[in-house]
């Protein structure tokens, strides 16, 4: 039956309408989690597989729900490559709040993100990790679904979220696939309760399609690093990269990369796998792998050996404290409000993104902060958005005298 009404929307025999109402059912009633397989295998199968069989190394990827300042995959990808996994990762565009690495890696001038499948496979092979866009013939039922949805009210819904996932996860011929699944006010699962059901539903999946995977449920209460938008992310992730990231940054990406090696038995404990990781990242392998990664993908090097290359914006103003404190709060939701305000990201489809703006030094929820000293730093290129943005972004951070304990981020 998922095979005649899903294949049937896919070529276009069953019309939207019809769609919409089996979309609006499925929120409202929900999925068996024998349905919510079903669904998934037939949308991975409305289109090409990607033949990764040429790829000796276990193929590992990671997918995330979605947070501000998540840009785990850039510095992820070459640190688990150079550990001994291949990541054939294919990421998304931006929409809505949060970013998307896609738009993030094209702050990166010739970039190409759209390379066809037999040289996005050439380039795992060559330097082990690529991370490519989605291809127009790589689950198309998903592509049109998610339009419908988006639409129709119809995103939030569990079997909807996992189907459209882990069939496009599941259709890049991965060996295994790690999970992160944010919780928080700044992501997709505001509970932890939400969390855990999707993280349940997306694992209850992999394990009808004898795919190995593992989960993570990751803080999104605060924006994740010290940043938000394209071109800082990048700058962020390259400073992780050479060991200067912030710890949090760092604490996510390290234990989802663990999770990598061990579902590809190349280390068979955390432990080993975060020695391996750290050794990795402290001697450069993992940044000389991301330049790698770039070359191969006609990105132009030079912006990330000479980071002041980015193009900066026009105007980068302080957020400064009102008073003597600690930082109680940082509400990811306002910081990725004033990033799509400044244009950083889009709210339809088919708007552009500026890749220079965005927002930096984020103070962190612990933070010690004087009067008058930044809690950010607002990029912004448009003065019309520059006033708006600034008070969205002075509304985000909370001061208190006191703050008990900081938030557990894995
Ligand atoms: N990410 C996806 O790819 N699909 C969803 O439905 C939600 C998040």
């Amino acid at each position: 039956d998922m095979q005649y009404f899903v294949g049937g929307f896919t070529t276009g025999a069953i019309p939207d309408y019809q769609m919409a109402a089996m979309a609006m059912a499925i929120l409202l009633r929900g999925m068996t989690a024998e349905e919510t397989a079903a669904l998934t295998k037939v949308m991975m199968l409305s289109g090409e597989l990607v033949d990764t069989s040429s790829i000796s190394r276990p193929k590992i990827d990671k997918h995330s729900t979605g947070g501000i300042g998540d840009k785990v995959s850039l510095i992820l990808a070459p640190l688990a490559a150079c550990c001994g996994v291949a990541v054939p990762m294919i990421s998304g565009r931006g929409l809505g709040l949060t970013g998307g690495t896609l738009d993030k890696l094209e702050s990166i001038p010739g970039y190409r993100t759209n390379v066809p499948e037999t040289e996005f496979v050439r380039i795992v092979n060559a330097c082990g990790c690529s991370i490519i866009g989605q291809t127009e013939r790589l689950v198309p039922a998903d592509r049109k679904l998610y339009a419908l949805r988006d639409v129709t009210g119809t995103v939030p819904s569990i079997p909807l979220i996992v189907a459209s996932i882990m069939s496009k996860k599941l259709a890049a011929g991965l060996d295994g696939l790690v999970l992160d699944v944010k919780c928080g006010r700044g992501a997709f699962m505001k509970t932890e309760g939400d969390a855990r059901a999707l993280a349940a539903a997306l694992l209850d999946v992999a394990r009808r399609m004898n795919k190995a995977a593992t989960a993570l449920i990751t803080d999104m209460s605060q924006p994740l690093g010290r940043t938000a938008g394209n071109a800082l992310e990048v700058i962020e992730a390259v400073e992780t990269l050479k060991g200067k990231g912030p710890a949090d940054l760092v604490d996510v990406t390290l234990a989802l990369s663990a999770r990598m090696l061990m579902l590809g038995h190349v280390c068979a404990t955390e432990q080993e796998a975060l020695g391996l990781l750290r050794k990795r990242l402290a001697s450069g392998d993992a940044l000389n792998k991301f330049l790698e990664m770039i070359a191969l993908h006609k990105g132009d090097t030079s912006f990330i050996n000479n980071l002041s290359r980015f193009p900066a914006a026009a105007h980068r103003i302080p957020v400064t404290a009102q008073a003597d404190g600690t930082v109680a709060d940082v509400d990811p939701d306002a910081i990725g409000r004033a990033c799509l305000m400044l244009g950083a990201g889009r709210s339809l489809v088919t708007d552009k993104v500026d890749h220079a703006v965005g927002v930096s030094g984020i103070a962190k929820v612990g933070q010690a902060v004087s009067r008058g000293e930044p809690l950010a730093f607002v990029h912004a290129n448009a003065t019309e958005s520059l006033d708006a943005a600034k008070d969205l972004v002075a509304k985000a951070f909370a001061l208190a005298f006191h703050v008990n304990e900081t938030p557990a981020m894995i």
